[in-house]
């Protein structure tokens, strides 16, 4: 068990929070309410889900026995949701590279072969999500290693804080040095057996993981999607189009496909589910399968900026109209704050657009990290936002964690520079209480 436990409500019944709160609707606008309350009950399956939000002064009365937790000036929000990162690489955080490919050969593969000793990958795990909650990030979909019981271990940690995640044992069967290359048909089999093992138990998923075209044999490759057509609501991840190098590499082995996308397509593995970490350099047709298919892009701005890889064109997201969302992508991302990779996705958005001009806006890039990312994910109403049915996963974040964050809170003059204020300067210490099935773990 994780230290610092504390339940809210033994009765494990209501429970309720008064603070600021916001939330989102459907098309992604916020919902704001400058004095909230936020109540959480458990619902007939035994799940710790949102009851009622609202205006406290309209709520009240309808809870007035109600114990409240009240946090004066500050903000409940939903916990932030991350497309797509490696657990496995928490340590590999600031490796200095040329670019994607030595950075994987001299830096994260070495270190990946690690996690065959499950006692380790048991504590890299417990660190992790530690981490994770304590920068107020309650979703994650995650790449293990190519070793089983490196997702057994993840899932194992994630169970016991009765975390909602997802993890898949990368699959990397050549152009992969020993110690982290698999074998073909057990790595099929593997896969398989953590499917039946971990995915829908209490609040966890499973993840078809091919790590990438180049690390996949056809047979391989083939096999990951039998497996995605068995199991549909299993997720599959992967990274596409990342780097210049990468893709010629891409399309040496796979010369007939139109485009590196389509090596996904062409063994079914891009569907709804589906989340493709990068999708740098790809181009109208490619943006028209992704959203054909209902397939999703997490976006990596640290990550990408890190390693050099190029700059996801939001605009032209937008426009074809396929999923996408938020990602910290770490170890190649720098951070584990969700602030952090709002903040280079504004600066990212601003240098990947084909026409100068304001970047996303402050609603928008907090939707892309929580009921955006959610929806992207196939999760929609069930995280990443605080609306009744949902489950109760939320953040207590403080205007005035540090002095300038204080004063720019204070000086904001509409929801979007307050929203912006943190984006811009928030870090883990505005992250006051992060709730998780309505119980508090600080
Ligand atoms: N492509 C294949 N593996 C990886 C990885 O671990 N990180 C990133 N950023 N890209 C990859
Ligand atoms: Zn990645």
């Amino acid at each position: 068990m994780a230290k610092g436990f504390a339940v809210l409500n033994p009765m494990n019944d209501f429970t309720a929070f008064r603070a600021a709160v916001l939330r989102f609707a459907d098309d992604g606008t916020a919902l704001h309410e400058t004095d909230g309350l936020l109540v959480v009950s458990t619902n007939d399956v035994g799940r710790c889900v949102v009851h009622a939000v609202g205006d406290y002064c309209v709520l009240i009365g309808q809870y007035a026995n109600l114990p409240v937790q009240h946090f004066p000036n500050h903000l409940i929000a939903p916990g932030f949701v991350d497309m797509h990162i490696h657990y496995p690489q928490t340590d590999v955080i600031g490796s200095p590279a040329d670019g994607l490919l030595p950075w994987l050969e001299n830096y994260t593969f070495p270190h990946e072969a690690r996690f065959a000793d499950e006692a380790y990958a048991a504590s890299v795990a417990d660190f992790f999500l530690d981490e994770l909650l304590r920068n107020g990030v309650t979703t994650a979909l995650t790449f293990g290693t190519s070793h089983p019981q490196s997702v057994h271990a993840f899932m194992r940690a994630a169970q016991a804080r009765g975390l909602r995640m997802m993890a898949g044992k990368s699959l990397q069967d050549r152009n992969s040095p020993d110690g982290v290359r698999d074998q073909t048909e057990q790595s099929l089999i593997d896969t398989e057996t953590l499917i039946r093992q971990w995915h829908g138990k209490d609040r966890l998923g499973y993840a078809i993981t091919p790590r990438f075209a180049p690390s996949c044999s056809d047979a391989q490759m083939h096999g990951a999607g039998e497996l995605a057509a068995r199991y549909p609501d299993v997720w599959i991840q992967s990274h596409v189009a990342e780097n210049k190098d990468e893709i010629a590499w891409a399309a040496q082995l796979y010369p007939k496909a139109r485009s590196y996308l389509q090596v996904y397509a062409d063994f079914g593995l891009l569907r709804p589910r589906a989340v493709y970490a990068h999708c740098i350099h790809i181009d109208a047709d490619d943006r028209a399968l992704l959203r054909d298919t209902g397939t999703a892009a997490a976006v990596c701005p640290t990550s990408n900026l890190f390693l050099g890889s190029g700059f996801f064109d939001f605009a032209a997201a937008r426009q074809s109209g396929f999923l996408h969302g938020l990602a910290s992508d770490v170890g190649g991302g720098t951070s584990f704050s969700p602030f952090h990779t709002m903040r280079a996705a504004y600066c990212a958005g601003r240098e990947g657009q084909t026409k100068p001009g304001i970047s996303l806006s402050p609603q928008k890039l907090w939707w892309q990290h929580t009921a955006g990312a959610a929806a992207a994910l196939g999760l929609g109403g069930v995280v990443g936002n605080l609306l009744p049915g949902s489950e109760a996963d939320f953040v207590v974040l403080n205007p005035q964690a540090t002095p300038l964050l204080a004063r720019k809170t204070e000086a904001a003059n509409s929801l979007d520079e307050w929203l912006f204020a943190f984006i811009m300067l928030a870090d883990d210490r505005a992250v006051v209480k992060t709730v998780v099935a309505g119980e508090a773990r600080d």
